[in-house]
This record gives structure tokens, sequence and C-alpha cells, in this order.
């Protein structure tokens, strides 16, 4: 079966540390308002552990309240799994926040450094839209990215993102997550 978009869970334990570990490895810790980031910082001491990971597990699983500088926001987050392989994580923002519109965006991926450029990024925007547009209501979708970040531009071009505007160092493009669902059916990498 091929990597799937799915609720976190249990099953991919023991690479989910690795995976933490490689982000952790190429200094994800302090980037700057990063969620990924503040998960390392407060859960790291608590993952190895099956009760910890149970409780992380629990809590990612549910809709999470991010807290932002103008507001707080509901999100969701799903894992892009491979069997009982973690790969990767997309977040999805309910809605958005003036610093939101201008910088974050609806939608953050991130897939673990050992398996970049094999395509699984594209992969996982490009399942995340139908669930953005069916199941969270997100439509169109905002997706930013800095204009050093020449892979996740072209995540969002290869998942059809129109490009509106550049504002200090972000790109700012829209998704049309229904037409891209139905126009793009998920295809295994
Ligand atoms: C950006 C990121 C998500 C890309 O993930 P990935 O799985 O390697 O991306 P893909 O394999 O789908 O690559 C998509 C395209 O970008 C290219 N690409 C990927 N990384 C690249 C890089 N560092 N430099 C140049 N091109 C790159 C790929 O070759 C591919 O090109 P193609 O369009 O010719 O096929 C990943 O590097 C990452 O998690 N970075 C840290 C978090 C982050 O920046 N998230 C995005 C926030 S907006």
């Amino acid at each position: 079966m091929p990597p799937q978009l799915v609720a976190p869970t249990l099953a991919v334990h023991a690479s989910f540390l690795a995976a933490m570990d490689e982000f952790r490895a190429e200094g994800a810790e302090s980037v700057p308002h990063s969620g990924l980031a503040r998960e390392l910082t407060t859960w790291r001491s608590r993952w190895p552990t099956a009760e910890g990971f149970a409780a992380y597990v629990e809590l990612a699983g549910g809709v999470l309240r991010d807290p932002r500088v103008d507001g707080v926001v509901p999100m969701t987050t799903r894992w892009w799994v491979d069997g009982d392989s973690y790969l990767g994580r997309v977040t999805f923002r309910h809605h958005l926040t003036p610093s939101l519109l201008t910088w974050g965006g609806h939608i953050g991926y991130a897939v673990r450094p050992g398996a970049r450029r094999r395509g699984h990024a594209t992969a996982i925007l490009r399942a995340a839209l139908p669930v953005a547009h069916h199941e969270l209501g997100i439509d169109p979708v905002l997706v930013t990215c800095d204009d050093t970040n020449t892979g996740s531009r072209r995540v969002i071009e290869a998942c059809g993102g129109v490009f509106e505007d550049q504002r200090d160092e972000k790109l700012r493009y829209w998704i049309s997550a229904g037409a891209a669902a139905s126009q793009r059916p998920h295809r295994p990498v």
C-alpha cells in the first residue's frame, strides 16, 4: 500500500522517534514560529516512553489550539505514514488570522530529513487538499513558503498553487482545494 495521511497513531512509535532525531539534527528546534519546534522542545523527553507517546498521540489527534500572536486557531494534524514508518506530517489551520493571511497560511507540512526528495511532500499536499475541502471546509487554501525554499515552492506549484504575491520573504499561493481534489486523485509516490 502507498503512504497515507492518517490521524496520529501509536503504530509508528520507533520511526517517529528516529524522525524527530533527524529534525533535531538539522536544527528544527530553533525555527521561529514553528509548531514542530515547539513540540520538539516541550515533548521530547516524554516521547520515548509508551505512556508519553500515547499522551502525545491522543493530543495531536484532536483539534489543537494553535497559539498565535493575534489569536488562537484550531488546528488538525495528520501524519504521512507508510506501514509502521513515519515519513512526515501536515497541519491544517482551520481559519486565518491576519498574521496567517500574511505569513503562515492554512497548511504546513514537513518531511523527515531522511525521506526527502522522493516526492513525499508533493504527495502529502495533494492528499491534504481533499481533507481540507471535504473534512474541514477549508477552501480555497492559502499555502505559503519562504522565497528561498525551492522544494516547498515546487510542491505548491505542482499541486496547483496560484501565486498571489510576495510579502516580505513569503511567497503566497492559493489552491482551490475542491477543484484540485476532483482533478488530481492522489497517486502513490
Ligand atoms: C520542503 C520539504 C517539505 C520538501 O519535501 P520533499 O519530500 O523533499 O519534496 P518533494 O520530494 O515532493 O520535492 C518536490 C520538488 O522540489 C524539489 N526539491 C525538494 N527539495 C529541494 C531542495 N532542497 N532544493 C531544490 N529542490 C528541491 C524536488 O526535486 C522536487 O522537484 P520536481 O518538481 O522537479 O519533482 C522538505 O524539505 C521539508 O520538510 N523541509 C522542512 C520543512 C519545510 O520547509 N516545510 C515547508 C514549509 S512551507
